[in-house]
């Protein structure tokens, strides 16, 4: 069995913060949404995963994940050269998958649910394909399938006006080695990609073993601002389990609840409330960070009242009496002083960035 993490695309729905930068290295509770996937294969036995990367922020993905020794798997890369599709992706990645059956990840995703009873499931009933459904409020934002009585899969539909059901097709899927020879005998759609709905839609066209699961726990796509911020707050609330202090408080600090701090960070007349964490060498002074805060390495917080935000590395904010909610700032940001009170802030504010507030 292998796997291949989809780590490509064009991520425009998280623009600006993907101007500069790979949407799956986008940190969710302080570490890469990618990372997760990776962990969640390495975990269902995986070790042999491909990881699909574009041209423009493929250098990146491979830099910051390496060759898998930190996950214990091993890592080839598997350039796209152009965003044509899901499908498109395992049509690349054939001479790196051969005939072996496989999980596709898609790398902006994260799901509860271990992989292993799916892969026991997929494995023990021969199945061609195992595909992972949700219920969501929105379907006609996402792939959907109809299903009979049975939970037996009878169409999928990419994104449609009027949705057959409200099962939206969570991006983990499992194939064995026919999905090429759908692959091969779908045509893009009309968006001009080589769709996965497509080719699963063939694969039950030509009676093969075509199954849905509904997953039980949560899954997030985090694909845009707003499913980021969700699964950060998801993330801190199940996954900061243990969290350490390492960074240096001074006596007048306040820490409760679940708080996690990078070593070399100093924290200085702060109020901290968890679950938050916070990366290493970081300075903040003055501050409040409320519930559901994260903060990477070498952020410089001062005068901040910040809850429920993702602060990427190295930004700096200063004087900003208001609290900031829901926020996003990018890499480098920097937002300065406001004299006045404004009644609310709430930003999406890409990578290197200045903003001040007068
Ligand atoms: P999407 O979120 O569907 O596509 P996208 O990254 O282009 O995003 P947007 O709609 O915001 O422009 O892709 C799901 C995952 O698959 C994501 O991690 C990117 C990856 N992907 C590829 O690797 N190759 C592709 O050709 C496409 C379309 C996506």
């Amino acid at each position: 069995m292998k796997a291949i993490i989809l780590s490509g695309g064009k991520g425009t729905r998280l623009r600006p913060l993907t101007y500069t930068g790979a949407k799956q290295l986008v940190p969710v509770a302080n570490k890469p949404i990618l990372w997760y996937g990776i962990e969640s294969i390495v975990a269902a036995g995986i070790t042999d995963i491909g990881i699909i990367i574009s041209p423009e922020t493929g250098e990146e993905v491979k830099t910051k994940t390496g060759n898998g020794e930190l996950f214990g798997a091993n890592i080839t890369y598997i350039l796209q050269d152009k965003p044509a599709g899901l499908a498109h992706a395992v049509k690349i990645a054939r001479p790196f998958l051969g005939d072996s059956p496989f999980v596709m990840y898609l790398g902006d995703n994260l799901i509860q649910d271990t992989l292993n009873p799916l892969l026991t499931n997929f494995k023990e009933q021969h199945m061609d394909a195992l595909i992972m459904l949700r219920p969501v409020p929105n379907p006609t934002s996402f792939g959907v399938a109809e299903v009979d009585a049975q939970g037996k899969v009878l169409r999928l539909v990419e994104k449609p006006k009027v949705p057959p059901s409200n099962l939206a097709l969570v991006g983990i899927y499992f194939f064995n080695q026919v999905i090429h020879d759908a692959i091969d005998r779908i045509q893009p759609s009309a968006r001009g990609e080589l769709e996965i709905t497509d080719a699963i839609q063939n694969l039950i066209d030509h009676q093969n073993h075509v199954e849905a699961r509904q997953i039980e726990g949560w899954w997030l796509d985090t694909g845009k601002k707003d499913d980021l911020l969700s699964a950060n707050q998801i993330i801190l609330d199940t996954c900061l389990v243990n969290p350490k202090i390492a960074g240096d408080l001074d006596e007048k600090t306040q820490i409760s609840g679940r708080v996690q701090i990078g070593e070399g960070s100093r924290l200085i007349n702060c109020t901290v409330r968890g679950p938050v964490t916070i990366g290493k060498n970081c300075h903040l002074e003055n501050c409040f960070i409320g519930p559901y805060s994260s903060v990477a390495d070498q952020v410089s917080l001062t005068d901040v009242d910040l809850e429920h935000s993702v602060v990427l590395q190295g930004a700096q904010i200063s004087g900003i009496h208001q609290r900031i909610v829901d926020s996003v700032i990018g890499q480098r940001a920097h937002l300065k002083a406001a004299p006045h009170r404004p009644k609310a802030l709430r930003f999406m504010i890409g990578d290197d960035c200045q903003v001040e507030l007068v």
